[in-house]
């Protein structure tokens, strides 16, 4: 991908009094209407804070959540007070970008406004030129700082950026595609990638995409069931998918030795009845158990493979790390990649649950993604739409 013009890149008197339309991800997690994850805005703050230093008027847009049209409980309202608190001033919501022109003209330098939940229209996910066209009319120039939405082609991410020039990336945007982007093109070896998460239908791409690329692929959680099914193991009650057997099979030949799959498992009989949990080799999964984690003997071995390599990328929990103990597996990661980092690696974990699992210790990482599905179609090394439409630098 070539390199995207970024907001270092406009000079001060683009900034100083005119209005940026700054696409952020304030897709945050809510409990009865208050933020219970604030990461994602907080990655926001250095793009904000540096066009209201340069003068600039902010006219924020996200979405949030995946309403059918306007649905009260996904409003952005919700995160006002949050956004408020960590910026240390107001924001003016503008409800409507129909008729928000006014109010963005009436900020001052500096100032802040968030425009309502973009899937409120159903021009947004249409990618609707003329919903982008209201849009572009909020601001002079764009910023797109939402990677975790720039696989989506919607209208604030994709449309309006043709529409609205200059087009650049934020610092956000920047980071994220630099570091994952440098991992991929020009890593330190050995690159070791580890792969877990509920579903093999959403990593198989990127595990076929990765195995040129790496050294070797760790490969744990739900995903690794596929592959002991295709390898002709039993797999008990776990959660596996039968129509992804013959792709796994494919890409365990393929891979050769490179992939590299659990020893064993914890099992139990439910989720419930984690008192019953017990450790058994990957070839004997008891017919009426579930495999829920990666046993101690695979979190030895991956940490032994972990501490090896010079660049290490991770996405996805090695078992159920939401219900403790299987959180265990993936706890087991999280520490020897932090070992890896303390020993001069590459470390990056990839959006989404990996980095929910590290949630109040990401300064022990080089890079925490706040793309989940935006950071594996990057490493899938499909095109995002919200980073194409951006001006080449
Ligand atoms: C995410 O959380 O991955 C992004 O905000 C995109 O959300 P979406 O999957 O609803 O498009």
């Amino acid at each position: 991908m070539s390199r995207k013009r970024t907001l270092r890149d406009l000079p001060a008197a683009a900034l100083d009094g005119k209005r940026a339309l700054v696409r952020v991800d304030f897709n945050v997690p809510l409990k009865d209407g208050r933020v219970t994850d604030d990461t994602r805005i907080r990655a926001a703050l250095p793009t904000i804070n540096y066009l209201r230093e340069k003068g600039a008027r902010v006219i924020l847009l996200s979405h949030l959540g995946r309403p059918r049209g306007v649905e009260p409980a996904f409003s952005l309202k919700h995160i006002v007070r949050d956004l408020e608190r960590l910026l240390g001033a107001p924001v003016e919501v503008i409800p409507d970008p129909a008729t928000g022109v006014a109010a963005t003209r009436r900020l001052p330098r500096g100032g802040v406004a968030l425009v309502e939940n973009t899937r409120f229209w159903p021009g947004e996910e249409a990618n609707d030129p003329a919903f982008a066209a209201l849009l572009a009319a909020l601001g002079d120039f764009y910023v797109n700082d939402a990677f975790g939405s720039a696989h989506r082609a919607h209208a604030s991410t994709e449309a309006v950026a043709h529409l609205l020039k200059p087009a650049v990336a934020g610092f956000l945007m920047e980071r994220e595609l630099e570091y994952l982007g440098d991992a991929l093109d020009k890593p330190q070896r050995p690159f070791v990638a580890v792969l877990g998460g509920a579903k093999i239908s959403g990593k198989i791409d990127v595990i076929q995409a990765l195995v040129p690329k790496v050294d070797e692929i760790l490969v744990g959680g739900g995903i690794a069931n596929t592959f002991f099914l295709a390898i002709g193991f039993s797999v008990g009650g776990s959660l596996v998918e039968p129509e992804k057997k013959d792709r796994a099979r494919a890409l365990i030949a393929k891979a050769g030795a490179k992939l590299i799959l659990p020893r064993g498992a914890v099992v139990a009989p439910s989720l419930e009845r984690a008192a019953e949990r017990r450790e058994v080799p990957s070839d004997r999964i008891p017919p009426d158990c579930a495999i829920f984690d990666i046993d101690q003997a695979t979190r030895l071995d991956f940490r032994a493979r972990i501490l090896q390599a010079k660049t290490l990328v991770w996405n996805g929990p090695m078992g159920v790390f939401e219900t403790p103990p299987f959180d265990a597996g993936t706890r087991a990661i999280a520490e020897a990649m932090v070992a890896a980092g303390e020993r001069g690696a590459v470390t990056i974990v990839g959006g989404g649950d990996s980095a929910a699992a590290v949630a109040g210790f990401e300064d022990k990482f080089t890079h925490v993604s706040t793309g989940g599905g935006a950071s594996l179609e990057f490493l899938e090394g499909k095109p995002l739409p919200g980073v194409m439409a951006l001006e080449d630098a």
